[in-house]
């Protein structure tokens, strides 16, 4: 399935962009580059039309192809009923709002919650543009609380690094609190976006909630050290956005860190998740598996009756040895 942005949302975004000359929002988008690598959150950098278009000419395409790759996971294991509703906190330009309506076209509600209007006034063009005009766009500090609103499905995505870390576990509750069925985050695949799932999942788990991926377990998470899990997707780069980057290449992997807690006690498949890229060597694949129990290195040699059908399998897939 393609984890790249669908033709409206792509034209919507380019059609934004023209006119404005590429060299400035190259400036614009080495700014808040520059920002964020040297550990700054968005409210420092993007205080105007032109550098939240920048942010997401650069951003968006990755972090959309990120939630629809969880969404995708989501809607796989997910047997509940289908979700009506879904709020987005730490929105920015609508990224979540747009994966959830193209993952599950049913969505009749839409609400985004954040803190900057130039990112909420994009969100408001993007939705129009894709044919999602009527969004409930609030503005609001996610540190402070939530619209009292509930929705089926509640999503955080790329929005919990911006906290400070000692809010994370009140945000989490609260929207955890509004959440009829799905809570779904997304962070960097990096240790610190880890640490905010971990955060999370832990305070998650002691509420009750059942995690349905990429975890096949509610126990405590077996990861340790400075090790960390994350996963990735694959996208396609776009003309702007290689220009934006200064990038040869036409693609780009995105890594990211994620987390699905329910509250149904779904039928969720508790077989391990493979935690790596399986590497395949002569006379045998290698695969590193999350058990639930323990982080394991199962090696499947070529004679295995299993070995055809697991070669295919990729990095973020559930591992069942003796599936079909
Ligand atoms: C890195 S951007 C991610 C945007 C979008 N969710 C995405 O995945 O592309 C982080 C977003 O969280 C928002 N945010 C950070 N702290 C916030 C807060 N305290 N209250 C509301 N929004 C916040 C920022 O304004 C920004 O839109």
């Amino acid at each position: 399935m393609s984890r790249d942005l669908p033709p409206g949302l792509r034209a919507a975004l380019s059609g934004l962009a023209e006119g404005r000359a590429l060299n400035d929002l190259k400036r614009q988008h080495g700014a808040v580059s520059n920002h964020y690598r040297a550990g700054g959150a968005s409210s420092g950098i993007i205080a105007s039309d032109a550098r939240a278009l920048a942010y997401a000419l650069a951003r968006l395409p990755a972090t959309y192809a990120a939630c629809r790759s969880v969404l995708d996971r989501l809607d796989a294991a997910w047997d509940g009923p289908p979700f009506s509703s879904v709020l987005d906190i730490g929105c920015g330009p609508g990224t979540a709002l747009m994966a959830a309506v193209a993952q599950f076209p049913q969505i009749e509600t839409l609400i985004g919650l954040d803190h900057n209007p130039a990112f909420l006034a994009l969100a408001g063009q993007l939705l129009g543009a894709a044919g999602r005009g009527d969004p409930a766009l609030i503005h609001g500090d996610l540190s402070r609380g939530l619209p009292a609103e509930a929705a089926d499905l509640v999503i955080a995505s790329y929005a919990l690094v911006e906290l400070q870390p000692e809010t994370v576990p009140d945000v989490v509750m609260r929207a955890w609190a509004l959440t009829r069925q799905a809570l779904v985050l997304v962070e960097p695949g990096t240790p610190t976006g880890f640490q905010r799932i971990a955060m999370a999942r832990h305070h998650l788990v002691s509420a009750g909630a059942r995690i349905l991926a990429p975890c096949p377990h509610d126990n405590a998470c077996p990861m340790a050290g400075d090790d960390w899990c994350h996963f990735s997707v694959r996208l396609a780069r776009s003309r702007t956005h290689r220009h934006l980057k200064g990038a040869a290449v036409p693609f780009e992997d995105e890594r990211f860190s994620y987390l699905v807690a329910v509250r149904a006690p779904a039928g969720a498949n508790r077989s391990p998740r493979i935690l790596a890229p399986p590497r395949h060597q002569k006379g045998a694949s290698h695969f590193r598996l999350c058990t639930g129990e323990r982080l394991e290195e199962v090696v499947i040699p070529s004679r295995d009756a299993a070995h055809k059908r697991l070669k295919r399998l990729e990095w973020g897939d559930i591992f069942e040895k003796d599936g079909n």
